[in-house]
């Protein structure tokens, strides 16, 4: 079986010209070009033009050169020291995640386990020896921190492997006042938990910033003996390569070498495969097109089974955040089915005609297949019996199946992302096709996909009511 990402194009295809889509062949073209030669740029060492700026197209060659220099110095290269660290996750039960920017953990669905599987099952060994997540500094909410803080100090003994707790801290600025307050809330109640002069209150935080701010400041001034950086060059929404999502994805024992080999992979079919068989432009130029020609604006990331939810939460913040800007961009939106076919699946067929859905569908399951059970024919009172014992994947497969033809019974444009199965290699694959689309769309449209010029009004605001002007 291939284990390559496939973007199939149709039905939605056939809602376009054949003349608007050999149209936009040489601006996608124009786009991959420009893309690719920001790589160059911003590595030269040359001056970045004004227009350009900000440039994080560092993310793009990022996957390769960490594989490339971990094959040449392998313990003492970044990830080796990132793969160090992580097994110290044999010293805790319990991991917290504090950052915005890592609030949606994209790597979840490359864990043999479910997220279920991983909070309610106490064993750790049934876990796979790794501890239960959790996420923080991400909002400011006194009830939710407060519930977290209470379940992270309310245990007695703290040599017991079960009550032992320790976190990352993620900010590449350093100055997110959401991700501030809550490391210095959690800073606490470590020090209450293993006590202040502990050896635990240092070697449990894992810093992970830019190389300058207040949380590097910080980090230095404590002397945190591992620190993480996350470079210049790569942005928030696109630092899923960096410490941001290797690092947590390493404590939770995912391959990360395959995660980035995935990346790579995807990068090298973004630069060279031809239009039609290179699922980033693909995917880019029907995107575009919909919108352009048939006024498709709303994007709807159609998640089949309940494990792709937070991979769509962290596409939604991508596109929103690099393309939502000079009053163009498209809207995201995640639904994750069949479970919002009960909510939105009305609108989808009958509402507004401004959507594109692009199904994200997963050929094969993690686990094996769930069997609905026969049972005697006098209590058949819910008919089950009918189903002759398919399993969950088959039932999937109908609903897939059956909302697709209803929506092209209506004219509706689908396309499908069509993942083999779930894991670091597949995930890799995904995360880079969606970064490296974002920017050419920014560049095929004109705006610096780069950057969040617009957020800094609420934070400018925010801040001029608690500390003054
Ligand atoms: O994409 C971005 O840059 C933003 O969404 C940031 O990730 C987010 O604002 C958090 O910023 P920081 O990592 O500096 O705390």
């Amino acid at each position: 079986m291939s284990t390559q990402l496939e973007y199939q194009v149709e039905p939605a295809f056939s809602h376009l010209s054949s003349s608007d889509w050999d149209a936009l062949k040489p601006r996608l073209e124009a786009a991959r070009s420009e893309t690719l030669a920001d790589v160059e740029l911003l590595t030269s060492g040359a001056a970045i033009p004004p227009a350009k700026q900000p440039l994080d197209s560092g993310f793009i060659m990022l996957p390769a050169n960490l594989l490339a220099e971990q094959e040449k110095s392998g313990a003492a290269s970044l990830l080796g020291e990132m793969k160090a660290t992580a097994e110290k996750r044999s010293a805790v039960d319990r991991f917290v995640v504090l950052g915005i920017g890592a609030l949606t953990w994209v790597c979840g669905p490359c864990l043999k386990h479910s997220a279920t599987h991983i909070t309610m099952s106490s064993s750790r060994a049934a876990r796979g020896d790794i501890p239960r997540l959790y996420f923080g500094g991400n909002n400011i909410d006194n009830d939710d921190t407060a519930g977290l803080l209470e379940v992270l100090k309310s245990a007695s003994n703290y040599a017991d492997l079960a009550n032992r707790w320790g976190m990352t801290v993620i900010s590449k600025s350093g100055g997110t006042l959401e991700t501030a307050v809550a490391f210095r809330l959690f800073r606490d109640v470590l020090e209450e938990c293993y006590g202040a002069s502990s050896k635990e209150v240092t070697e449990l935080v894992v810093p992970i910033t830019g190389e300058t701010g207040k949380l590097r400041d910080l980090s230095n001034a404590t002397g945190y003996p591992a620190i993480f950086p996350i470079p210049d060059g790569v942005g928030g929404r696109f630092s899923v390569f960096t410490a941001v999502g290797l690092f947590p994805a390493a404590v939770m024992g995912i391959d990360i070498d395959a995660l980035l080999q995935g990346a790579a992979d995807m990068t090298e079919r973004f630069r060279t495969a031809p239009i039609g068989e290179n699922p980033v432009l693909d995917y880019t130029g029907i995107c575009h097109l919909l919108e352009e020609k048939k006024g498709l604006s709303t994007r709807i990331l159609s998640t089949w089974g309940s494990r792709l939810e937070a991979f769509g939460l962290w596409y939604d913040q991508l596109l929103a955040e690099s393309i939502g800007k000079e009053e163009k961009g498209a809207l995201p939106v995640t639904v994750v089915n069949t479970r919002d076919l009960h909510s939105r699946g009305q609108q989808h067929q009958e509402g507004v005609r401004d959507k594109l859905i692009t199904n994200v569908i997963v050929k094969e399951s993690s686990t094996s297949p769930v069997a609905v059970p026969k049972v005697a024919a006098d209590r058949d009172q819910d008919q089950l019996n009918r189903l002759n014992g398919k399993a969950m994947p088959e039932l999937l497969d109908a609903a897939i199946k059956g909302t697709n033809k209803a929506y092209a019974e209506v004219n509706r444009p689908t396309a499908d992302l069509v993942f083999p199965k779930l894991d670091a290699y597949t995930i890799g694959q995904a995360l880079q096709l969606f970064m490296l689309a974002t920017v050419v769309e920014g560049r095929l449209i004109g705006i610096n996909p780069y950057g969040q010029p617009g957020v800094e009004a609420y934070k400018q605001n925010m801040g001029e009511i608690l500390y003054g002007k």
